[in-house]
């Protein structure tokens, strides 16, 4: 056995304790109820790393969704890590499909169950307590510094303008970042690419007010029509999206990427049975799954809104209509053109009588990471040693806004998580798998030990 693994079956009970205390703060960054909830969060954290033995332990960024910032003792001379992970978490809405309440997490079969649980909080608890336990062990020789913000599900806004004024923050040897899944069950996985995205909302008003479609029907441009008729124009029924430009900088993935992506095992009938719940896959049919969901960009439309969807009948024609979507991008598209590039075509799909506004919500730009680094070999290493595999190079078809700007300062950039595919993030009834938890804490310090130098 190694020191690691004692650390973590003497320390279950507690730590699994801790873990629950950080989930119960309903840390929720998309709403502004939630605010004193997240500054609670933070809180929390930075008092658990100021008793784990950080000296520098703050809160940057102002009142609000604060970044916490925490360095262990300094180690002169050695490498620096700065760990990257978040401590908002999404709505827990729908609440009625929740078998155990979010905020009150819960033990089942293995699982703990509450919102936050793999996205992400479980995972930066995982990686908090592994330096915890090379501390136990004596400590190893690195500088760690913690940047844990609270607005990752809501924009980054905080840790971008952060990171403007403070660039230093991000330099270091590696940045770990623990905020995705394994690629199946006892697999872990190396991410090498996120997608981008561009969120916006459509406007289209068409009439100076509501007006009796009794009255005005048949003569009346009605506003819901003529938003649903621009959308479709965006987006053909193949799949292929149709705003000008949009595919011209995307770059496919080279032969032995691909030829990788198809070594991975990958049941597409029972991905589509079980994981997606539909009776077809949709999108563009030439391409493989992997490849439409890791280097080709989405358009989806995520609701409308406008008009009569109350109780029973009103016979109105709507003045204005707005859809909520999205455009998620992949590498080596830039957000600041595909938002130019939505304008123009928005603007190219209404018809005369209608005005059609978009407003940004949030962008971010794609990653592609190049994995040739030392960290990549180490953090290789330590899941070989603890789970006994290598980790498998894969995409991921999420967004993480901040990584490009984690990237900026030149450490290699290693995001590798623990989470598993099952774990609902997002969705009701989010869980991480106790078992990964506790693994995470021993790769994460086998991980720390071996950029530390030590074998
Ligand atoms: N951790 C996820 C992103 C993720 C999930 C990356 C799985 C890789 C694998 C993150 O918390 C998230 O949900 N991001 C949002 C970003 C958005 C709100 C700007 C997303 O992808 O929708
Ligand atoms: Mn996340
Ligand atoms: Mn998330």
């Amino acid at each position: 056995m190694t020191d690691l693994s004692r650390f973590v079956a003497s320390e279950r009970t507690r730590m699994l304790d801790e873990l629950k205390a950080f989930l119960r703060i309903p840390s929720v960054s998309t709403t502004p109820e939630h605010t004193d909830d997240c500054r609670r969060a933070a809180e929390w954290l930075s008092n658990h790393l100021r008793n784990l033995g950080c000296g520098r332990v703050e809160l940057l960024g102002g009142e609000h969704h604060p970044v916490v910032c925490a360095e262990s003792t300094p180690a002169p001379g050695h490498p620096t890590i700065v760990v990257y992970g978040h401590y908002d978490v999404q709505p827990a809405d729908p609440l009625a499909l929740w078998r155990s309440p979010p905020f009150e997490p819960t033990e089942r079969d293995g699982n703990l169950y509450a919102r936050g649980a793999t996205d992400d909080k479980g995972q930066v608890f995982a990686i908090i307590k592994a330096f915890e336990a090379v501390g136990a062990n004596g400590g190893v020789p690195v500088n760690l510094r913690f940047l844990i913000e609270g607005q990752e599900e809501s924009g980054s806004g905080v840790l971008f303008e952060l990171l403007q004024h403070r660039p230093d923050l991000v330099r270091g040897d590696a940045v770990l970042v623990a905020d995705m899944p394994y690629y199946a069950p006892g697999w872990p996985a190396v991410e090498v690419g996120l997608r981008g995205m561009v969120y916006a909302e459509i406007t289209v008003r068409t009439l100076e007010g509501d007006l009796h479609s009794g009255l005005y029907g048949g003569v009346a441009p009605n506003a819901h029509e003529t938003l649903v008729a621009l959308l479709a124009k965006l987006k053909s029924p193949d799949g292929r999206i149709r705003i000008p430009g949009l595919y011209d900088a995307v770059a496919k993935p080279g032969k032995e990427e691909r030829e990788a992506w198809k070594q991975l095992p990958f049941d597409e009938e029972r991905y589509r049975r079980e994981e997606v719940g539909a009776k077809a896959l949709t999108g563009l049919a030439r391409y493989s799954v992997f490849e439409r969901l890791w280097a080709l960009p989405t358009f989806e439309i995520h609701g409308i809104t406008g008009g009569f969807t109350g109780v029973g009948a009103k016979t109105v024609i709507p003045a204005e209509a707005t859809a909520k979507v999205s455009l998620r991008l992949v590498p080596d598209q830039r957000a600041d053109t595909v938002v130019d590039q939505l304008m123009h075509a928005v603007a190219s799909a209404a018809p005369p009588y209608a005005d059609a506004s978009v407003r940004i919500l949030s962008k971010a730009d794609p990653v592609l990471l190049d994995v040739g680094s030392a960290p990549f070999g180490l953090i290789d290493r330590a899941f070989q040693e603890v789970e006994g595999r290598r980790p498998v190079p894969i995409r991921s078809g999420g967004s993480i806004p901040v990584v490009p700007a984690l990237a900026a300062g030149g450490a290699p950039v290693v995001m590798a998580g623990i989470g598993l595919p099952d774990d609902r993030l997002h969705a009701p009834n989010e869980k991480i798998a106790l078992d990964q938890v506790f693994k995470g804490v021993r790769v994460f310090g086998r991980f720390f030990e071996l950029m530390a130098g030590l074998e």
